[in-house]
Parts: structure tokens; C-alpha cells; sequence
């Protein structure tokens, strides 16, 4: 053990109720440098390990009480569990076989030379080295590439609040609700990457995307020559690539009644069966599905199966519109110009307070998810420095902030002067005043830039007054 360094002294339990070899053991793996400890009966062994963590477990399969096989289990329960490492004096191919099924790592017939025992040891100790490394380092790759929840609202925070309680139930499926572009597939990884499942896969299909027997071979898989155009090695389902870890069903309230009824049955069940087949595959895989629409009023309609609603709504996550938590523009429009000026290697220091202002007084529809393309927009536009408001994209997507009100007011013309400079002039004055002179505002509603609008408070010589009153259209 010399050439091998292990943090802390490596820990080593013997089960076995012949003292020989109890003592035949402690002092070799003493003189190699291990604490060791041992154990004359399975029993007494386990409430060793649950005391103290040990590394290597050797475990005689022939002892008084319970026998070492039906223990095993029970052994290997730590964190990481311990190496099984059984010791057999009758060396039936069965008991090696069951052994090696529930777990242990390797079997050893009696009599054993040091040497064997040595080498054992060893090969554990190096393997569960390299584990713990791969561990640490995806803990450093999962802290480098974390999904981050941006956002200090209350309202985000409530969010926040769900996932970590919905992570700590890493069996129990969640709908995650929201508009579309709020956030919920990050919603989904979040719950995945603070759960125990983390170090599991995340998978995620969209239900709208697919045909319906495309997306029920997707998820469940088929045997080989299932259906016409089927691979002839047949294929593992998603249900069976996501095992262990999270299953993300993007757009369930698109899935059509007969694979809601199939879904159903996998909730319900926890087992699934591939297209053209007769096994039933167990499932382990934490189902997370998310809608924009309304699955309640769909139930109601009769559209969306009502047990598969409740069976899948067992904990909800709303994620609000991104005007109900407007005081998190700042934050995410700063984190997103981080990351993606760093992606384009473009060195951009900060906005604005005019493009500030702009974002902060949009309403965005399309929530986060514009809010970041337009940060994107901004970012190949501006060639360094401060993005200002002209580097923004023209928000013509959906309506401003404010526009309805202007909409549900008309505008009349002056019945002499009818040309389109007359009636511009009208428009432009009636929006600054609705909007108290806020230029930002007034502009996005006019869908025109800042710079435009100065221009045209200049020409038009409109100030701050009042609108003038204006007669009705003459016929
Ligand atoms: N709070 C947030 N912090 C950081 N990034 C966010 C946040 N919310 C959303 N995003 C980002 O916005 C984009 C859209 O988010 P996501 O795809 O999760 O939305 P969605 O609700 O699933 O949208 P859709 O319904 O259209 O599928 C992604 O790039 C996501 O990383
Ligand atoms: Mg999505």
C-alpha cells in the first residue's frame, strides 16, 4: 500500500467468525498501514459500519446467525457504499454468482494467500480513489456549468423556495407552469441538479414535436421490427436513457389521450413496456412536465386526461410573467450581457441609463426569453463599451407598456388640415402626454427610437403642455 496515498488512513472491517483468520488478517493489513477492525457475526458488523464508514468490508458468507449473503445489502448501504469483498470456504459457483448480483465487489476462496488478499485490497483502494476524483471533479464541472435561477423578486424567490422543497422529494413528479420563455425548462434542471438524482442524466423531449407513435417510441423504446421503418436491434425508450436521473416532458398539454393513458401507467406503475413488447421494464426516473396552457380548463374540455392531471400535478411550480417580477430586469439584463459577452469574447461594460430605462419599461411578452435575445441583439450590435438604447432591438414583437390605454383612445384630426405631418404631429404630442413626457415609453409605443423622437418634438415644436384640443373629423 506504500506507493498508494489516500487521504486519511483507508479503513478495512472483517466479517468472520473463525479467529484465524480474523487475526491472520489485522496483522497483515496493520502492517500495510490500515485501521482495521472486525466483526464475528453479520450483525455485529453492520452496527459497525453504521457507527463508522469503512472502506473495504471482508465478508465470510458462512456465519452463525444471519448469513453474509442476506446481509449485503445491508453493508453496502454508506455513502459511498463500502467494497464487498466475500470470503468463501465453499467457493459453489451459485454463492459467488448471488454475491457478485447483490453487489460485492469480488470473491475469494478460502484458503487465500497474503498476496491475493494484498491485491485485492489494493485494486479497491485505487478504484475507490479514482471514483471519489471523477466525483470531485463533476461537482466542479456541475458548480462551472450551474443553471442559475437569476433573480431576487419576491416572486422569484418563491420559485426558488419550491424547488429546493420539490428537490428534496427526488421521486415525486412536478408540472411546472409558466408562459412561455418564463423559464420553466430551467426550472426543471434546477430541480434536477439540487436533487439526489444530480448525478443521474436530464433528459428532456418536447411533446409537441414529435407524431404521436414517433414520441411513444421515444419514450418507452421498441423491441427490434416493432413497426415498419424499426431498427432491427430495437431501441431503449427515454424512460430507460433517464434512469436514475430526471425525465423533462416539455409541452405535455400537447400529447394526444391515448399516450396520456400509456403515461398514466407509467406513473402509476413505475414500470414501462417498449412498443412490441411484452416485459415490463422497471422505471426509475423522476418525471418533471411543464405546460404554458391551462391544464385544468383543458380537463374541463375534456382534452387532457383528469387522473393523469392529478397524478402529474402532485407538486406545482408556477413561474411568473417576467412584468410580474419587472424589478428583476436589471439583474438579468446584466447577467445576460455577462455571459453572452464573454461567449462572443466582446468586452462590454454595462448599459446605459437610457437603454436601462427601456428595458426596464417593456413589457415582454415573450418574457425572459426575449428579454435575452434582445441583451444578444444588443451585444453584436454594440462594438464595445456601454450598450446604449440604439443597440437595442425596435420592441415590436407585442404590445408596450401602455399602449392599450392609447389604443382604447382615439385620435381625431383637425378637420382643415388633414395631412399626415398634421395628424403625426397629434399623435406624437398625445403620447408624450399619456405617458407624463416619458421618452422611452412614448417612443417604444410609437415604435420609433429615441433619437427619431427628439426629432420630431423638434420639428413639430411640441413642449410640455397639455394636449390642444382637436375637433372631431368633418365629413
Ligand atoms: N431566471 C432566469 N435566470 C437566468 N436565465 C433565465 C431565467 N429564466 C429564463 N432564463 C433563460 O431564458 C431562456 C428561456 O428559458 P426556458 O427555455 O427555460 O423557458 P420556457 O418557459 O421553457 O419557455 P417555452 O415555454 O417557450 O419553452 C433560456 O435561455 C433560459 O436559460
Ligand atoms: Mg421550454
Amino acid at each position: 500500500m506504500k506507493n498508494l496515498s489516500f487521504p486519511g488512513l483507508p479503513r478495512v472491517l472483517i466479517i468472520d467468525d473463525e479467529e484465524g483468520v480474523r487475526e491472520g488478517m489485522r496483522g497483515l493489513l496493520q502492517h500495510e498501514g490500515l485501521h482495521v477492525e472486525t466483526a464475528t457475526n453479520a450483525e455485529d458488523g453492520v452496527r459497525r459500519l453504521e457507527q463508522r464508514a469503512v472502506d473495504i468490508v471482508f465478508l465470510d458468507l458462512n456465519l452463525p446467525g444471519a448469513d453474509g449473503l442476506s446481509m449485503l445489502s445491508r453493508l453496502r448501504r454508506g455513502s459511498p457504499p463500502a467494497d464487498i469483498v466475500i470470503l468463501t470456504g465453499y467457493g459453489t459457483v451459485a454463492n459467488t454468482v448471488e454475491a457478485m448480483r447483490k453487489g460485492a465487489t469480488d470473491v475469494i476462496e478460502k484458503p487465500f494467500t497474503q498476496d491475493r488478499i494484498l491485491a485485492v485490497v489494493r485494486r479497491c483502494l485505487e478504484t475507490r480513489q479514482l471514483k471519489s476524483e471523477l466525483t470531485w471533479l463533476q461537482d466542479r464541472v456541475r458548480e462551472l456549468t450551474a443553471t442559475e435561477l437569476v433573480g431576487l423578486s419576491p416572486r422569484i424567490r418563491e420559485v426558488q423556495t419550491r424547488i429546493d422543497q420539490v428537490a428534496h422529494a427526488p421521486d415525486t413528479t412536478v408540472l411546472v407552469t409558466g408562459q412561455s420563455g418564463t423559464g420553466k425548462e430551467l426550472v426543471a434542471r434546477c430541480i434536477h441538479e439540487r436533487s439526489a438524482r444530480r448525478h443521474g442524466p436530464f433528459v428532456a423531449i418536447n411533446c409537441a414535436a414529435l407524431t404521436e407513435s414517433l414520441l411513444e417510441a421515444e419514450l418507452f423504446g421498441y423491441e427490434p421490427g416493432a413497426f415498419t421503418g424499426a431498427s432491427k436491434d430495437g431501441k431503449d425508450g427515454l424512460f430507460a436513457i433517464a434512469s436514475g436521473g430526471t425525465l423533462f416532458l416539455d409541452e405535455i398539454g400537447e400529447m394526444e389521450p391515448t399516450l396520456q393513458a400509456k403515461l398514466l401507467r407509467v406513473l402509476q406503475e413505475r414500470t414501462c413496456r417498449r412498443v412490441g413488447g411484452v416485459h415490463d421494464i422497471p422505471v426509475d426516473v423522476r418525471i418533471v412536465a411543464s405546460t404554458n396552457r391551462d391544464l385544468r380548463q383543458m380537463v374541463q374540455q375534456q382534452r387532457f386526461r383528469e387522473d393523469l392531471y392529478y397524478r402529474l400535478a402532485v407538486m406545482t411550480v408556477h413561474v411568473p410573467t417576467l412584468a410580474e417580477r419587472a424589478e428583476d430586469i436589471p439583474l438579468l439584463s446584466h447577467f445576460f450581457l455577462d455571459q453572452i459577452g464573454r461567449q462572443m469574447g466582446k468586452a462590454l461594460s454595462g448599459f446605459t441609463e437610457e437603454a436601462m430605462e427601456t428595458l426596464c419599461e417593456y413589457r415582454w411578452p415573450g418574457n425572459v426569453r426575449e428579454l435575452r435575445n434582445a441583451i444578444e441583439h444588443a451585444c453584436i450590435i454594440c462594438p464595445s463599451g456601454m450598450i446604449d438604447e440604439v443597440h437595442l432591438p425596435s420592441f415590436t414583437g407585442g404590445a408596450p407598456d401602455g399602449s392599450d390605454e392609447i389604443a382604447r383612445n382615439t385620435i381625431t384630426i383637425d378637420g382643415k388640415d388633414r395631412s399626415i405631418r398634421a395628424l403625426e404631429s397629434q399623435l406624437v404630442a398625445k403620447v408624450l402626454d399619456d405617458t407624463q413626457w416619458n421618452i422611452s415609453r412614448a417612443a417604444a409605443i410609437l415604435g420609433i427610437n429615441r433619437t427619431t423622437l427628439y426629432n420630431k418634438i423638434r420639428v413639430y415644436s411640441l413642449g410640455k403642455r397639455p394636449l390642444r384640443a382637436v375637433a372631431k373629423v368633418e365629413a
